[in-house]
């Protein structure tokens, strides 16, 4: 077995066609076609307009990834595919060409976990990270803080009661009249406001790790219906500051909370939240206070790309855990 394999990772599990490249533990090419512009129109992913933009994208994107890296096909140790969680048609279309690359070069076919492949997007931020670290996962499905002991092995801390705190970002920004996705313009907005809006209490020192999402959505909902019906003024502003607040301030102290719980000194996050630019300063001073060491995968690997597939792909290749062609695609892999 190589020592520094070369590995493709391919990535389709919603709106974001994605294909990378790493050797080792370092990333050659990262590429990446979306087609969640075209989504924005619907207000959210419509599963038969992804499964087509992947079928149109994936063969491009796949060359452009090996030529950003300089490698030629033959080059390649193993391809690691997302085979679930996600939409089955947009799964099928990355598994498919997965498989027909794999057997067509006679190398193995590696299917990823995507939750993984968020997990394990640390690794390529700091090529020294080792377990056992905490993780905070934040993504558009799911909310939770993990233990993970060796590459392979993670324990489920906590994780969200209802809504992940993505979707809760999607929604909020729907009652705000953003554009989807919602969280990078709830952040946007939230830059201009002020925490003055009162939230409810997000199971404060209660529920152990786990959340619940759903009360603060229709609080926020309920006030914004409320402030309509009476036609008193309201700042979207203030009230995007409030629930970014409310959100994620919890997230990064029960993060912290299990880092001083299991006596582990380094934290590491994933998903689309951790692109967050409030969360990561929240993570950063409550790592800061607790003298635990941070790695945070940069934004652009927190939400959907195929850099975390190819790392997790790495665990599983220097694991010697391969697919067979006849893995299928999942809709759906629980936490627990
Ligand atoms: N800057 C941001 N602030 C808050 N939320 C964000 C930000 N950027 C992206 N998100 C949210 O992250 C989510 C997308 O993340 P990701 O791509 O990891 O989710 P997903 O792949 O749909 O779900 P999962 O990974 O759980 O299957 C969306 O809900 C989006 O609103
Ligand atoms: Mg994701």
């Amino acid at each position: 077995m190589e020592k520094d394999p070369l590995i493709l990772g391919i990535e389709s599990s919603c709106d974001e066609t994605a294909a990378a490249v790493i050797r080792g533990r370092t990333l050659l090419s990262d590429e990446i076609i979306s087609s969640a512009s075209v989504q924005a129109k619907y207000g959210g992913v419509v599963p038969e307009i992804a499964s087509r933009a992947h079928s149109d994208a994936v063969d491009e994107v796949v060359m452009r990834a090996l030529h950003a890296a300089g490698v030629k096909k033959e080059e390649l140790c193993a391809v690691a595919v997302t085979y679930g969680a996600g939409l089955l048609g947009a799964l099928l279309v990355g598994l498919s060409f997965a498989k027909g690359l794999a057997y067509g070069l006679n190398i193995p076919l590696i299917g990823v976990n995507h939750i993984r492949g968020h997990l394990a997007a640390s690794y390529l931020e700091d090529e020294t990270l080792t377990p056992p670290f905490i993780t905070l996962l934040a993504s558009g499905g799911h909310t939770a803080i993990l233990h993970t002991k060796t590459k392979t092995e993670s324990e489920v801390l906590g994780g969200t009661l209802d809504d992940a705190a993505g979707e809760a970002f999607d929604k909020v920004a729907r009652v705000l009249g953003l554009p989807y996705p919602g969280g990078p313009h709830v952040e946007k907005l939230a830059r201009e406001g002020k925490n003055t809006v009162p939230m409810p209490k997000m199971l404060k020192g209660l529920g152990g790790y786990d959340f619940s999402y759903s009360g603060l959505k229709t609080h926020i909902i309920n006030y914004v219906d409320t402030k309509e019906q009476k036609g008193e003024e309201w700042s979207r502003a203030d009230v995007a500051a409030s629930f970014q607040s409310a959100a994620l301030d919890i997230l990064a102290e029960k993060t912290v909370e299990g880092a001083l719980e299991r006596h582990v000194e380094t934290v590491t996050a994933g998903g689309g939240v951790v692109a967050n630019g409030y969360l990561r300063e929240k993570l950063q001073e409550a790592c800061g206070r607790a003298h635990l060491k941070l790695v945070l995968p940069a934004k652009k690997h927190c939400t959907d790309n195929a850099a975390m597939i190819a790392a997790e792909g790495l665990i599983q290749y220097e694991a010697g855990n391969f697919s067979p062609l006849t893995l299928n695609a999942r809709a759906s892999i629980p936490l627990r």
